[in-house]
Parts: C-alpha cells; structure tokens; sequence
C-alpha cells in the first residue's frame, strides 16, 4: 500500500470516501493498524487511560507520549502518522505549541499534531500549520478539557451549540487544519458541520455523515474492560479472550504441561545427555 500524505487524507475526502482512523499505542497496535489498511494512525493521549492505567487524559507527559510514538511510527509503514499533543503542552503560549509540535516530528517520528479547543485555538493552530507541521483539529467533547465541561458527556445538544461549535470549526479551518475530529455530538450537528466545512470531519461519537471515523483500538477490540461510551462498538472481546489465554498458560504452568517437547531445546546427542547424569 502507498504511504498516505495529507494529499491522500484530501483526495479520499474529494472522492467522498470515507477516511478510516484509529489509535495505536504502541508497536504490535500500530502494526495492526497498518496491516488492516487503516488511513490515519493517531497516537491519542487516550493511550494515558486505555494503557496507562490514569484517571484521565491530563497526567501523560511529553516524554511518555514521545517513547509511544517512537513505538508506533516503527510499527507504521502506509498509514498518515498524527500525535496529540498532550495536556499542558500547548496551551501556554503559541511558541511552546511550536515547540512542542516539533518535538513530535523530530523525537517521536511523527506527520502531524492534534490538539483540543475551538476558536480560541486559531492563532496556535496558524502558528504551528505555518512551521509546515499538519495540525488535526478536536471540537465536540474535548476529553483534556472534561473537569470544565462536567465529565466525558455529550456536546453541543442545541441548535445554539451547534451554530457556536460550527463557528469553531470553521475558525480551525481557516487557521489551516487539515481534518477535524468532531467527538461526542449528535448525528445532525456532526453532519451540519460536515457539510458548511471544505476540509475533512473524521467522528466518533458523531454519527455516519462525517467524513471519516476514529475509534480507540484498546476500546473497539474489548481490551479495556473498566469504562466504555456509547460510541464505541466492540468489534472483539480481547479481554476476555486474553485473559482465558492466560489462565490456561497458569494451569499448564501448574500441572507441568507447559512447555511441551516442541518448545523444548535438544542437547547435540543422546552422549551429551548421559554425560550429565
Ligand atoms: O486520544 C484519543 O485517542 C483521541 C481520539 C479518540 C480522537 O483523541
Ligand atoms: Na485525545
């Protein structure tokens, strides 16, 4: 498969076909997503709760998410390569987002950054999209923002909201952001954005009508077993599939089953052998 650019992520866009995203965390979820053809990879700080173990988004620091990218861009070899800035790395000042952009291409081996806000994040955007670094847009629930919006629930339930959250999103657009993450919002006001925009929508939680999906790999293969939000399908039960594995391993491991003659190494001969005894 041909390696997907930001031309590719606009040319799927033009064609009207549906841009396919999804998180990696790591090497084996990024060599996953590679091989299943997915479009755009997003080292989310979801990974912060999904394979962390935090609370929440707002604890993971630059360095880890640097050490996951790294990971993530070994495992990716087609897939357009997007990191999200973490929580208290861009909102101080446009040049510590600059900075920190950066430092996601050049140490952690990514394309491109997202970052959460609305209208009120234009002139960061403009200044990292100006550095020729690929800034993908989050409106809708913006999860490092969730103790101000009262918890992970759903935004933008009026037609008030909707006008309001367009107005962001068309400020993102015209900062320059390639593609929007519209998160948590209802199927009409996903598709009334979708369609005032000229730049790609890519939704979860935001119903069919946008322009591309993204789900949390841990989430949809049923690998994380403490929370899930009414959008995410299980598309596998990984958890339990996982841990029956390993139970298994644990009796065999008890009842001197495991390992067999076939994980086993040979001596050079039957001599060998008897010498030792
Ligand atoms: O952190 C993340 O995984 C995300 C996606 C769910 C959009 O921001
Ligand atoms: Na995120």
């Amino acid at each position: 498969r041909p390696k997907v650019t930001v031309n590719t992520i606009r040319s799927l866009y033009r064609q009207n076909i549906a841009i396919a995203a999804l998180t990696a965390h790591d090497f084996p979820s990024a060599t996953v997503a590679d091989r299943a053809g997915v479009d755009l990879t997003l080292v989310g700080d979801s990974l912060a709760m999904v394979a962390l173990g935090y609370e929440n988004t707002n604890q993971i620091t630059m360095d880890e998410m640097l050490s996951h990218c790294r990971a993530v861009a070994r495992g990716s070899k087609s897939p357009f390569l997007v990191a999200d800035l973490p929580f208290g790395t861009y909102e101080v000042s446009e040049e510590q987002a600059l900075q920190n952009s950066i430092r996601l291409i050049r140490e952690g081996n990514m394309e491109g950054v997202k970052l959460e806000g609305g209208i009120e994040m234009a002139d960061t955007v403009k200044k990292i999209t100006t550095a020729g670094i690929p800034v993908l847009g989050h409106i809708g629930l913006t999860p490092q923002r969730s103790v101000s919006l009262g918890g992970f629930r759903v935004q933008a339930r009026t037609a008030t909201g909707a006008k309001k959250l367009l107005q962001s999103a068309q400020a993102l657009q015209d900062a320059g952001c390639f593609a929007l993450v519209v998160e948590a919002v209802p199927a009409p006001v996903a598709k009334f954005i979708t369609q005032a925009l000229t730049i790609p929508t890519i939704g979860i939680g935001a119903g069919i009508e946008c322009s591309g999906q993204v789900l949390v790999q841990l989430d949809m293969l049923g690998s994380f077993d403490r929370f899930s939000p009414k959008f995410v399908k299980k598309y596998a039960n990984a958890f339990e599939t996982n841990a029956s594995a390993v139970a298994e391993y644990v009796r065999e491991v008890k009842q001197r089953v495991f390992p067999a003659e076939e994980h086993t190494y040979p001596m050079r001969s039957e001599d060998d052998i008897k010498k030792l005894e």
